[in-house]
């Protein structure tokens, strides 16, 4: 099985290396083959996506991702920029279902900004359409009107297949959970999202064990702060979802916690943490490893067939948690303050 590996930029390269360790301990037939993207790509080759790294993308078995992005691309053209890497490759490849977990560990519950009885035992699945929505819409720009004045444009647009392919994604992982899907629309405004409820709906029955209600998306990011207990698995499209699931993943602590997966119609996927590259504290051995490493273990699980493998790296974080283990992302007092690698070889540890 060969695994593109693709660290990036920032902290990239640190959370990778301890990904890597761990999937080196595992000692399962694995071929981790390198490559650069992002802001790394643009350096090497002058393209955030070089076709080198794309064709290495689609002939893997799986993609790990680090992240992209630094302040030092910013003034490039915008089909320069390292996020473009990322944006290509989920469209090029067809990963249109992204499911972003966002469970609270049982040691992490007093370190969410939120009261730990709000959060404690949380586990919801935010599925997001990926290659879709304001993201992908033509036309776009910015331009030159005819009275001098600049204006810019995005589109958002779903057609109903993309639409429909997603909801099924949704009901069918809601099916091996709880049996309860939440759609998050602005249907009540753009009518881009009441064609969205109607297709979900119409989706849904074809999943009647399976109870489905619709939230607007203004709705959803309050009550995701004032009870977010109430959600088993959440679909929406491809913007509201960037948005809900960082701030779902600050229920459980961290956004240093939470590993997703980016998956095509036949399970191939691409893997990576939902934070960014974090320029700022790149280098410093304070970034924390583990959303990577739990990307690793979705990787195994959804498109290697590992998934008892899976369960041991699950495992052994939430041993690690319970050992004391704290990267500074995570604001708890009084627990042992590690960095990037000692948490990296604390889970390998465990393993
Ligand atoms: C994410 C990120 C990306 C996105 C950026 C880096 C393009 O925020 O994966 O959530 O907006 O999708
Ligand atoms: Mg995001």
């Amino acid at each position: 099985m060969k695994v593109a590996v693709l660290p990036g930029d920032g902290i990239g390269g640190e959370i990778m290396a301890q990904a890597v360790k761990v999937l080196n301990k595992l000692a399962l037939p694995l071929e981790l083959e390198h490559a650069p993207v992002g802001g790394a790509g643009y350096d090497a080759s002058g393209d955030p996506l070089p076709a080198a790294t794309l064709a290495l993308a689609r002939e893997a078995d799986a993609i790990l991702f680090g992240a992209v992005g630094g302040s030092k691309y910013d003034a490039l053209p915008r089909v320069k920029r390292p996020e473009q890497a990322i944006l290509g490759l989920r469209k090029s490849l067809g990963l249109f279902a992204n499911l972003r977990p966002a469970q609270v560990h049982d040691e992490l519950a007093g370190a969410s900004t939120l009261k730990p009885e709000v959060v404690a035992g949380l586990d919801v699945l935010i599925i997001r359409e990926l290659t879709g929505d304001i993201y992908f819409g033509e036309p776009r720009g910015i331009s030159m009107r005819a009275d001098g004045e600049r204006e810019g444009v995005n589109t958002m647009r779903y057609r109903e297949s993309e639409i429909r392919r997603i909801a099924h994604v949704a009901f069918n992982a809601a099916r091996k959970r709880r049996r309860k899907l939440c759609s998050v629309d602005k249907a009540n405004v753009l009518e881009t999202t009441e064609l969205w409820r109607q297709v979900v709906s119409e989706t849904g029955k074809e999943y009647a064990d399976v109870e489905l209600s619709h939230m607007y998306v203004d709705n959803c990011a309050m009550q995701l702060v004032r009870n977010p207990k109430q959600f088993d698995v959440i679909v929406t499209g491809n913007m509201f979802g960037d948005i809900l699931s960082d701030e779902a993943s600050m229920l459980t602590g961290s956004i240093g916690m939470l590993p997703s997966a980016s998956l095509d119609a036949h399970g191939k996927g691409l893997y990576e943490p939902i934070h960014g590259s974090a320029p700022d504290i790149a280098g410093m051995d304070l970034a924390n490893p583990l959303a990577t490493i739990l990307s690793a273990a979705m990787m195994l699980r959804y498109s290697l067939n590992h998934g008892v493998v899976a369960d041991r790296i699950e495992a052994a974080v939430r041993q690690v948690l319970k050992q004391g283990y704290r990267t500074v992302d995570i604001q708890e007092a009084g627990r042992k303050k590690v960095g990037t690698q000692e948490m990296g070889a604390a889970v390998v540890a465990a393993l």
